[in-house]
């Protein structure tokens, strides 16, 4: 059989013409328009092989990132793997927002990092910024390192505290923050997304017990005695936990309690801060928190 154009390569792959095309970029190391300029020309059978063995994963359904190796996040190129859970748009609101919070010069921990999206994109957005992040996952960390040795340049190391550990205990006891933003993993472990498109995914950074709210609990029942008086807590969550979410930040302690909506009015981040005088005050009854939840409910 004599061998196939880099466009019948394209076409008889089976995906969208995109995928097929940036699949076909990685493993030439062409650029798109190399690639169309030289659609008719034959390609080598050691990179057509290549080509069909990441078209057979893409047609299995793993993710284009995990294939590709990347992800843009708030206008950076992220290097991600299966390691890392695939940042998502929905998690650059969380990002603005902090950016919006955090004060001049503010201490900000990002708990949770996994690719380090939001504790590299808040450092490259504002130098003023003191940041730190963690995660349990040792592999994680490794890609947040590796993408902040690549987006802030050879001072990385000086400008992100990189740590190791289960949520808090990842910290000094003394540690305070101006803002601490987290994207725990939120999902049941019943959810059925689990077993279709985010079955690729790491479960450790995507499943939390007792019904997916687990690690957003131990996050806010903690974040007292991390915050500074009137230092603000940010969790991104599921679009169905906003209630839950203000209840557990108001049973914290945590005042001026809200819900963030995204621009298609879904509830994802909800908010809280530690009073001025920097005293939780947990007697508050968890209907006390407020909401900025649509009439419709949405
Ligand atoms: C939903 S992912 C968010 C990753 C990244 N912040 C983002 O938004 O793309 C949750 C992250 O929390 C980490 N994680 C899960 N349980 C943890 C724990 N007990 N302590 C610290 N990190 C944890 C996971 O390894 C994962 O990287």
């Amino acid at each position: 059989m004599p061998p196939s154009s880099h466009d019948q390569l394209v076409a008889a792959a089976g995906l969208p013409r995109l995928e097929a095309r940036m699949l076909l970029e990685m493993v030439s190391g062409r650029s798109r328009e190399w690639l169309i300029a030289h659609g008719p020309e034959p390609v080598a059978a050691d990179l057509a092989e290549r080509f069909h063995a990441l078209a057979r994963r893409r047609l299995a359904g793993e993710p284009m990132a995990y294939l590709t190796g990347q992800r843009e996040f708030h206008g950076r190129l992220f290097q991600i793997d299966a390691a890392v859970l695939i940042p998502r748009p929905d998690t650059e609101g969380l990002v603005d927002l902090a950016l919006t919070l955090a004060p001049p010069g503010a201490r900000v921990l990002d708990l949770g990092t996994g690719s380090g999206a939001i504790a590299i994109s808040l450092a490259c957005a504002r130098a003023d910024l003191r940041l730190c992040a963690t995660d349990r996952s040792a592999e994680a960390l490794a890609v947040a390192r590796r993408n902040a040795r690549a987006l802030l340049g050879p001072d990385w190391a000086d400008r992100i505290d990189f740590r190791h550990g289960d949520w808090w205990q990842a910290l000094p006891d003394d540690a305070r923050f101006e803002l601490v933003a987290a994207n725990p993993p939120y999902l049941a472990e019943t959810d059925p997304h689990l077993d279709s498109d985010l079955r690729h995914e790491p479960r450790t950074a995507l499943v939390a017990a007792d019904g997916g709210l687990d690690d957003l609990r131990r996050i806010a029942m903690a974040a007292p005695r991390h915050l500074t008086p009137g230092g603000w807590l940010l969790l991104e969550h599921g679009r169905e936990q906003g209630a839950a979410v203000r209840s557990l930040l108001a049973a914290a302690g945590l005042v001026e309690v809200r819900t963030a909506q995204d621009a298609e009015h879904r509830e994802r981040v909800t908010l809280g801060r530690l009073n001025a005088a920097g005293d939780a005050m947990p007697e508050h009854p968890p209907h006390a928190a407020s909401s900025q939840t649509a009439p419709d409910g949405s």
